[in-house]
């Protein structure tokens, strides 16, 4: 498994397969699965239906590493106006966004500039702004510029981060995020990492995020964990239980069209559950990163593929 786990992570940075696939109708029926469309108009949709069946949800436009600032204006452009409509149809959602959509590796500058703009625009709103976390490279700085606008009076409460339970550094990052009043989504994390900064085997990744899991529910600020993993999920809802943490003071958070008879479950027993709805054209390396999470999905599309 973990051979083919690396294969699709390979495969999601293959440029001819990732045209062919975006481009064809194929592909895209493949991908609505895990993909909620490719208009704006899709996701608010969904939304709308995942929050009138109780549900909270996060809205990611689709696309990372720009490499004009033309494109890193675009896509910023698509999230004002996500926040726009958010307010307008008053839905229960937030944004998710990439840094290198916002042109980090062109020009920190540039992406500080558009995340100052979109925390402004979330304040305005009453909206919140989740900071996704990518590859290793790019931690610190991330972190360092999620900081940096959490400093910023006004700003607080309305910028969060993303940290991976398998790197290293993770614990550490969660003393000072905590310290800092700053909201953190937890999750395994998703990119091929070399040993040196990540937990090789699975199993001791697992154990980290039951305890970064504990350290964030024990914190006063309003977390989100999110994971499929009946294990991790098990053991945050006892954390809990224990230590008197009631299920109004943190989230779960799932990506939209996996294990959904799950979010449906937690959502009944009374917690809150936060839909992560991706869309847009570009939506094919974070399909891979499903697949490569889960290559039997590829077993389950084919066979709901030939079913319809
Ligand atoms: P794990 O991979 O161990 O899977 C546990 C079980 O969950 C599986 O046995 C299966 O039943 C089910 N499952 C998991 N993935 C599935 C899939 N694709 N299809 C079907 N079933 C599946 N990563 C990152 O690096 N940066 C980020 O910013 C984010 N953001 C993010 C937001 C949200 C809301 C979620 C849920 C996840 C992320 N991730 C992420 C991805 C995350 O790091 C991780 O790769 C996936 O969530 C898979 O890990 P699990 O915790 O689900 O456990």
């Amino acid at each position: 498994m973990p051979l083919l786990r690396s294969a699709f992570i390979a495969l999601s940075t293959n440029k001819p397969l990732r045209r062919f696939s975006e481009s064809s109708s194929l592909g895209r029926r493949l991908s609505s699965r895990f993909v909620a469309g490719l208009e704006i108009d899709d996701a608010l949709r969904i939304a709308e239906s995942l929050n009138n069946r109780g549900f909270l949800v996060s809205l990611d436009s689709l696309g990372e590493s720009v490499t004009s600032e033309e494109e890193a204006q675009q896509s910023a452009g698509i999230y004002h106006l996500l926040l726009e409509e958010i307010k307008s149809r008053g839905l229960r959602a937030n944004i998710s966004v990439k840094l290198t959509q916002m042109g980090l590796e062109l020009d920190p500058e540039l992406a500080m500039k558009i995340a100052v703009g979109l925390t402004e625009h979330c304040r305005a709103t009453g909206s919140f702004l989740r900071i996704d976390m990518e590859g290793s490279q790019l931690t610190q700085v991330t972190l360092d510029l999620v900081r940096h606008l959490n400093a910023r009076e006004e700003f607080r409460g309305h910028i969060g981060i993303v940290i991976q339970a398998y790197l290293h550094r993770s614990e550490a990052d969660i003393r000072q995020l905590i310290d800092e009043g700053i909201r953190v989504r937890l999750c395994k994390g998703a990119y091929q990492e070399p040993a040196s900064v990540a937990f090789a085997k699975k199993q001791d990744t697992d154990i980290n995020y039951v305890r970064l899991a504990g350290m964030l529910l024990a914190s006063p600020i309003y977390h989100g964990l999110a994971t499929h993993d009946e294990v991790m999920i098990e053991a945050a809802k006892s954390f809990a239980q224990h230590n008197n943490i009631g299920p109004e003071s943190f989230e779960f958070q799932m990506l939209y069209g996996v294990r959904r008879d799950l979010q449906r479950r937690l959502l009944r027993e009374g917690y809150n559950v936060r839909v992560y709805v991706p869309f847009g054209r570009e939506w094919y390396p974070y399909f891979m990163r499903r697949l490569a999470e889960r290559p039997a999905n590829v077993l389950f599309l084919v066979r709901n593929f030939f079913r319809n």
